[in-house]
């Protein structure tokens, strides 16, 4: 509940106070934009219907008052008056202490190392998660929170993974087709598709935008060997920052440069940073896979030696076991990585046996929008 609301004298900014000594201010404009009335937001689907051209630039607050707990303002010169609930502003509240440290994250990432992950893998059985609501949230939301996650109980059969994005949203086709066999090939098109050891890395970083979700699933695995490992690269990230924050600027201020053109028709290019950040410093994605690094070329030439030290201490913290969790997926069973974040590696394999995998791409927003839809689902059902 709103205890106060306190005009400035010029009308352009509210000081809305709560119980409990919280308080926050809030612009006439952007009040005004954000109004919740059904002249300025769709009913039916919330969407805005007036562009920022049909708000006075001029606009400013003439009243404010706690109404019904809420905050009910009066718009100068429109003279309009509109309601904002309290937890509504709450929610939306901007006015917070500076902006938090370079190569932050949202609340929701929980980074980990083998020390915090190994044997506490997030699991979920295929029947638990296809037929039961909270299963599916709980596993969604685990791989929201770590970047990862083991489903199994799959059908060890070929296609088995589009069970998997079919619970939250669509495969994102690709030159690789709509998922692609992970096997060892004679003449592969990729690495991938041999039995050497693949260093841990993001997949198609050539790409832009850059598939944000892969799944793995296994059919057969009896070779010796083929384990596979993740590496949450935000973790990672975060060490290389504190041990050497110079390394961190270098790789997250320059452009690396990618490349793909293993198959005919085919050459993928994408200019990125290693570690992407957000205009407000939020770590947003790495990007880091040795066989498809093209030339880097935007890079100053003082920087080089530097940059490239820079990139040699982050693979080498990428290499170090303290990061590394290591299964291996029997069939039936697949693993989900955010592609932006956690890294995948496999061991190299030998022997008489068979090693089939197939892997896809999905959506993350598609993956968040099914999470945050079963969330609310959830709360509304508590309320
Ligand atoms: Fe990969």
């Amino acid at each position: 509940m709103i205890e106060g609301a306190e005009l400035s004298p010029d009308g352009r900014v509210v000081s809305v106070a709560w119980a409990g000594a919280r308080t926050a201010r809030f612009h006439a404009l952007w009040l005004r934009d954000n109004a919740l009335d059904d002249k300025t937001r769709s009913a039916g689907n919330g969407q805005r219907l007036i562009t920022i051209l049909d708000i006075p630039s001029q606009t400013r607050i003439a009243e404010a008052a706690v109404r019904g707990g809420g905050l009910a303002v009066r718009f100068m010169p429109e003279d309009k008056w509109t309601e904002f609930p309290s937890a509504w502003l709450e929610d939306h509240a901007y006015d917070r202490p500076g902006a938090a440290e370079t190569g932050w994250t949202g609340e929701r990432v929980v980074r980990w190392t083998k020390a915090t992950m190994q044997g506490r893998v997030p699991r979920v059985g295929y029947g638990a998660a296809s037929t039961g609501k909270a299963a599916l949230r709980d596993w969604l939301g685990a791989v929201s929170a770590y970047g990862f996650g083991v489903m199994d109980g799959l059908p060890a059969e070929s296609g088995a993974l589009c069970k998997v994005s079919d619970l939250f949203g669509y495969i994102r086709e690709t030159n690789y087709g709509r998922w692609f066999e992970v096997r060892a090939e004679v003449n592969p098109s990729n690495l991938a598709y041999t039995n050497l050891g693949l260093q841990a890395h993001t997949d198609n970083p050539y790409r832009d935008p850059v598939p944000t979700l892969q799944i793995l699933s296994c059919v057969e695995n009896t070779v010796e060997g083929g384990e596979s490992s993740v590496v949450d690269g935000f973790a990672v990230v975060a060490a290389l920052k504190q041990e050497d924050p110079e390394a961190f600027r270098l790789l997250s201020t320059h452009a690396a440069r990618f490349e793909y053109a293993g198959s005919s028709g085919v050459r993928l290019r994408a200019k990125r940073p290693m570690i992407e950040l957000g205009p407000d410093g939020e770590l947003l994605a790495i990007r880091f896979n040795n066989r498809s690094l093209a030339p880097v070329v935007d890079v100053p030439f003082d920087e080089m030696d530097a940059y490239y030290a820079a990139y040699r201490r982050f693979a080498e913290l990428i290499e170090d076991e303290r990061f590394e969790v290591t299964f291996k997926l029997k069939p039936g069973e697949a693993f989900i990585v955010d592609n932006t974040r956690v890294m995948h590696a496999r061991k190299a394999f030998s022997g008489s046996g068979k090693r089939w995998l197939q892997g896809c791409y999905a959506d993350k927003d598609g993956l968040l929008s099914t999470l945050a839809s079963l969330e609310a689902t959830t709360r509304e059902a508590a309320e």
